[in-house]
């Protein structure tokens, strides 16, 4: 049996792999000490350009064109680069089998892979509707969106389906995103959101509002309030009706469903930590196994300024903790010491011709600045989140770089507020004199 063995394995060929591999460069690796094992066919990219460009009908993005580490501004890491510095990219290539106490990994067609560090980089894999067992939801033209072979599916039907009707099922990150792209793609969209409104665990009403009225305006139905209960198919076998848990029916030739990421630790259950569904870290992404780290999507780390466990599901997260892993592992190695990761939680989407980000926690009450009529020529407007009298979290649209970064320290700074009324009227320029 083929066995190959290296002294840092990286399992998982995502965001977090890429800025993994970019790091350990940066100290230096010699020549086949460090392999990536991804179940993809290329090389790691910037997962976010899935659902936004790559979906377009105008000069949509396309590999080689965002390799990591394109997204934050970095060297594009091209097949050719991981040669030059003598890593190994083992792609096309699943692990079914995990054996941490033997630092040994089997791959589906019977590969072995020894390794003396292993960095856990498998990210998330897409809820389905049929693990729930939602009648008919196998029907032909149900897609989801996890990896770039995903993507090139939609690309296909996109152009074969021209002023379709499609159902977005969820209202998250995705069903925002993906009504956006195919709205722009000129399909009859409707987006199914279950909650009261869009984006319901990071948006307050007044936020979603603002999107919601933009999006209708834009052409896209939202329907709230209820969940996808099962689909019918025609004879052919492709989607034909979504029907709602009360009642109502929604014709759709395509259903493109966003309800969720899990976590991809199944290969390590039961032989590491596990805590909120991803596997436990400490501050320097090692996991309770020696020589075993686990990095973006998949770790549960201690968010030091909220002084609590946390799992992040955003590539800011995974490229960081990618970097903080390597160099924690490099410094380990030189009886050095570093300090401990210390994230600022940071998310962002854009939307048609909107763009917005989010620094810190959801928590307290809120307090909403600026203009957030999507009848305005330019709205821009945001909202701090307040607990025990300072600033938590801050959520700008439409900001400029400077106001991004002022409401980033602000939301890293916590200062504490005087009167709501205030900071309503003040807005992001509360921010910027932080
Ligand atoms: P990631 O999912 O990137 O990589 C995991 C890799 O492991 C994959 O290559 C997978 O194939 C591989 N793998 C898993 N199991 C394996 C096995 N057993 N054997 C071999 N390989 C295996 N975030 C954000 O902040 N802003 C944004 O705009 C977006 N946009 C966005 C769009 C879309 C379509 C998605 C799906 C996600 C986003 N995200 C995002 C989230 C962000 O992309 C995500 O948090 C990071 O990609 C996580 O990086 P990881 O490397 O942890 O996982
Ligand atoms: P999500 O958790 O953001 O949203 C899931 C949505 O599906 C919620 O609105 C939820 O209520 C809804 N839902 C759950 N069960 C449902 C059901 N049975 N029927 C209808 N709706 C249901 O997850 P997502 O949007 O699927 O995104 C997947 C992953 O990709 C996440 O990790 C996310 O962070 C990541 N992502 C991030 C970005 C970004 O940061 N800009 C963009 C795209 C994807």
């Amino acid at each position: 049996m083929a066995e190959k063995s290296f002294q840092y394995v990286i399992l998982g060929g995502g965001v977090a792999a890429g800025y993994a591999a970019r790091e350990f460069a940066k100290h230096g690796v010699k020549s086949g000490e460090l392999a990536i094992i991804s179940k993809e066919a290329v090389a790691p990219y910037e997962r976010p350009t899935l659902s936004k460009g790559y979906l377009f009908p105008e000069s949509p993005p396309r590999l080689p064109g965002f390799h990591v580490c394109v997204g934050s501004g970095g060297e594009r890491l091209l097949p050719e680069w991981y040669k030059e510095k003598g890593i190994e990219l083992i792609l096309s290539t699943e692990i079914v089998k995990a054996d941490l106490a033997a630092k040994t990994l089997i791959s589906s067609s019977g590969k072995t892979f020894k390794y003396q560090i292993l960095v856990i980089a498998t990210g998330s894999t897409v809820v389905r509707l049929t693990d729930f067992r939602v009648p008919g939801a196998d029907a032909k033209n149900i897609f989801y969106l996890r990896e770039i072979d995903d993507a090139n599916k939609l690309v296909e039907v996109i152009k074969s389906k021209k002023n379709a009707k499609v159902v977005v099922v969820g209202g998250g990150y995705i069903g925002i995103e993906l009504s956006a792209a195919l709205r722009i793609n000129n399909f009859d969209v409707s987006m199914l959101v279950p909650e009261s409104w869009c984006m319901f665990r990071l948006f307050t009403s007044d936020i979603a509002g603002f999107y919601e009225s933009y999006y209708e305006k834009k052409g896209v139905k939202i329907i709230k309030g209820s969940v996808a209960a099962g689909f019918t198919a025609g004879s052919n076998g492709e989607v034909k009706e979504v029907k709602l848990k009360d009642g109502r029916v929604v014709e759709a030739d395509i259903v493109v469903v966003g309800v969720g990421a899990r976590p991809l630790t199944g290969l390590f259950k039961g032989q590491v930590a596990e805590e909120k569904g991803g596997i436990k870290t400490d501050g320097f992404f090692k996991t309770s196994v020696p020589d075993v780290y686990a990095i973006g999507d998949v770790a549960t780390f201690p968010l030091k300024m909220y002084n609590e466990l946390r799992r992040v599901e955003h590539v800011d997260h995974a490229r960081k903790s990618a970097e903080q892993a390597v160099k924690a592992i490099k410094a380990s190695e030189e009886g050095k010491a570093i300090e401990e990761y210390d994230y600022l939680p940071y998310f962002y989407s854009r939307e048609f011709d909107l763009s917005w980000q989010f620094y810190g926690d959801n928590v307290g009450e809120t307090v909403l600045f600026g203009d957030n009529n999507p009848a305005s020529p330019n709205p821009k407007f945001g909202t701090y989140w307040i607990k025990d009298g300072k600033i938590f979290g801050a959520f700008l649209e439409g900001g400029s770089p400077e106001e991004n970064k002022a409401i980033a320290k602000v939301a890293r700074v916590q200062p504490s507020i005087e009167s709501r009324d205030l900071l309503a009227e003040e807005g992001i320029a509360f921010a910027s004199k932080i």
